[in-house]
């Protein structure tokens, strides 16, 4: 006899739109950069219209040139030639497809045994909770090779530390018969949050050359959407951040919905909070701020968390409502401890997660740091993926020495958003309460910031004031080693309509994304940008780059420069995307930006998203993510068994490693 209520998991709102705000559109943008641009129509404006085509930013109500394209940047000779592969063909195959000449082999998938007592992995999706604490995650996302000796040389290509996020769970197959009921029985909440986080695994070479986990190692390490973790930076300590659990504000519990990743010159992991906000619920008549820009639920949360029959504290902080007289004693504050970069240090299995407040609070998709110089300050970057969201750039207050660079850098700088004008330049806006633009953009738009820590709990709102540029969901960025230009993918946005459109979001109902690039200005806060890549199918041209049966694709996502400046792109099409258009399963491809050549190298097994991907430093082994196969299966119908070929298994998430078959370097 059960008393459960059933209930339905809604996955749809994943990337919900929060921005309503009034923030200026590019009309305003326009009127203010008139002068400006009517300069450059002079000067430039013939080699523009060359460059983008006559039809291709037609769409554009505006009658302004296109942004004049970046000049090649000067590289020298490459050692080698890449792109020598032959290109492969979209498929509907539920296996990984590479290039003639590449294998494929699928490693540590969801329930691979990682710790402690190493619970085996059960088929018919028993394992417990307690079990999953101690076996890789689900949903594998952004993922990094750190060399065993990354501290010092970091040329090990053998052994090393493979971490990569469980961005969330597909309940369907994760549980043997699917999710059961409300409430939510209290062993499955436990295994649905420990199937978060992230998994750092040592892996290592065997005989046959084959990386192998190093069972029983110290460094092998869950961490959980349970996880204590240190609140640090400018909001640590603040009002906003105590909770029944950490009353001065200084610690929570877990990280959730990592997306995409990043990493340090000084060789520790950052994992991003994507779509964190869903995991909580709010139910006051009025949600504060903090709660209601970033669309956290007025009823239930993503998976009914709050509902644990256990009715245990741990579960109970996912009712963000206001329950007690003060915010000591509920968890009407949880949601503030979440939706930052959390910098973890893999090779230390006894550190505690570092939630980096300074870099922003907002669905972060990934953070990347442009080439680091002696005495220069660090500069990240980081996407805020949701429909009309902005992109970010944090530059460290202290100067970066490799003797002594660490964690702090990432307490104290300063968080910039991106404006970008219809003539080609690019403004960074400095989220800066010591800054007078910023005060006065907040005064008039009759908004008030009490302390930084304020504005950076409240970052979303925070840009919408002083009028960064509505992105169409800025997914990974990318830095090319040598030339620094930073590229950032835009992954799609339906919502966007004629009116909205502006020559850095060049297409209404954008379904198919673009791939959009910057190059830092020598004057302070400021860069000059174009478009690089505009996806969608066979003709789809940007200038005079063409796509073909070789390379159309949708929904760019993940997005990497390896160390030989090749530019890897992977997509996240959605479902019916995948089914109704041209382009297959998710995929890979590879470009040089240098030639404009672009081949797709990998395409994913059945409703699969590929995400994530890292090299060993002898560029001879590439990890690649296959996350969520077989993501339209009921808990009685699988529609990817991947890895397995048995037809009776449900789909597992997992690492891929691809090699050459000569053993020569990936992409050549
Ligand atoms: Fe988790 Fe924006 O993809
Ligand atoms: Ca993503
Ligand atoms: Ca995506
Ligand atoms: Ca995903």
């Amino acid at each position: 006899m059960s008393d459960l209520r059933p209930f339905e998991i809604d996955n749809s709102g994943i990337d919900p739109q929060t921005n309503f705000s009034a923030n200026p559109e590019f009309s305003e943008v326009l009127a203010a950069n008139l002068q400006r641009r009517s300069f450059l129509k002079g000067t430039l404006g013939t080699a523009v219209a060359t460059v983008f085509g006559g039809g291709l930013l037609g769409c554009n109500s505006s009658t302004t040139p296109a942004p004049v394209p970046l000049p090649e940047a000067v590289l020298p000779a490459p050692v080698q030639t890449f792109l020598n592969f032959k290109a492969i063909a979209t498929s509907r195959l539920d296996t990984v497809v590479v290039p003639e000449g590449y294998s494929a082999r699928p490693f540590l998938p969801m329930g691979t045994p990682l710790t402690g007592s190493y619970p085996a992995y059960r088929v018919d999706g028993t394992n417990s909770g307690a079990d999953m604490e101690q076996q890789v995650g689900a949903h594998h996302d952004g993922m990094h090779f750190f060399p065993l000796d990354a501290r010092g040389e970091g040329k090990n290509s053998n052994e090393g530390l493979l971490v990569f996020n469980h961005e969330y769970i597909d309940a369907n197959v994760l549980h043997q018969n699917g999710p059961t009921g409300l409430p939510r029985p209290t062993d499955e909440v436990r295994k649905e949050v420990a199937a978060h986080g992230v998994t750092v695994a040592h892996i290592k070479k065997d005989a046959a050359g084959q990386f192998q986990l190093v069972q029983g190692s110290p460094l092998n390490r869950r961490i959980t959407g349970a996880t204590p973790m240190d609140i640090a930076g400018p909001a640590r300590g603040h009002a906003k951040m105590v909770t029944k659990y950490s009353t001065d504000g200084t610690r929570t519990r877990g990280t959730l919905n990592n997306c995409g990743n990043g990493y340090t010159p000084w060789g520790t992991y950052l994992t991003a909070e994507e779509n964190w906000a869903g995991y909580f619920m709010n139910s006051d008549v009025q949600q504060p701020r903090e709660h209601k820009r970033y669309g956290v639920g007025t009823k239930n949360g993503r998976y009914y968390w709050e509902t644990a029959d256990s009715g245990a504290d741990q579960y109970q902080r996912f009712n963000a409502s206001t329950i007690a007289t003060d915010a000591d004693r509920d968890y009407r504050n949880e949601p503030n401890t979440f939706g930052w970069i959390v910098e973890i240090d893999p090779f230390n299995p006894d550190s505690v997660p570092q939630k980096r407040t300074a870099l922003g609070r907002f669905g972060h998709e990934g953070v990347v740091f442009a080439p680091v110089a002696e005495g220069q300050p660090v500069v990240f970057y980081s996407g805020d993926d949701s429909t009309f969201e902005y992109i970010y750039k944090y530059v460290s207050k202290a100067p970066y020495f490799k003797a002594t660079a660490g964690g702090h850098l990432l307490n104290e700088g300063t968080l910039y958003v991106a404006r970008f004008n219809d003539d080609g330049s690019g403004e960074w806006l400095a989220l800066d309460i010591n800054s007078e633009n910023f005060r006065a953009k907040a005064l008039a738009a009759n908004v008030e910031f009490s302390s930084q820590a304020d504005v950076l709990i409240n970052t979303r709102l925070a840009a919408d004031v002083v009028g960064a540029t509505k992105m169409d969901r800025p997914e990974w960025g990318a830095v090319h080693p040598q030339t620094g230009e930073v590229y950032f993918t835009l992954t799609n946005n339906t919502s966007r309509t004629d009116a909205q459109v502006n020559k850095a979001n060049p297409r209404a109902k954008n379904a198919t994304g673009h791939i959009i690039r910057w190059r830092e200005r020598a004057a302070a806060n400021s860069f000059d940008w174009d478009i690089f890549l505009l996806a969608g199918d066979v003709g789809t041209a940007t200038g005079d780059l063409k796509l073909t049966a070789d390379n159309h694709l949708a929904s760019p996502d993940g997005l990497a420069f390896d160390k030989n400046g090749l530019l890897w792109i992977q997509t996240d099409m959605s479902g019916s995307q995948q089914n109704s258009g041209p382009y297959g399963n998710n995929q890979m491809l590879v470009a040089d930006p240098k030639t404009k050549q672009i081949k797709r190298f990998l395409v994913g097994p059945v409703d699969c998203e590929v995400t994530g991907i890292s090299f060993t430093p002898d560029m001879k082994t590439m990890f690649v993510n296959i996350q969520h196969p077989g993501d339209r299966s009921t808990p009685t119908q699988f529609t990817s068994n991947w890895p397995s070929d048995d037809k009776t298994q449900r789909p597992r998430s997992g690492t891929v490693i691809v090699t050459k078959n000569d053993g020569g370097v990936i992409g050549s």
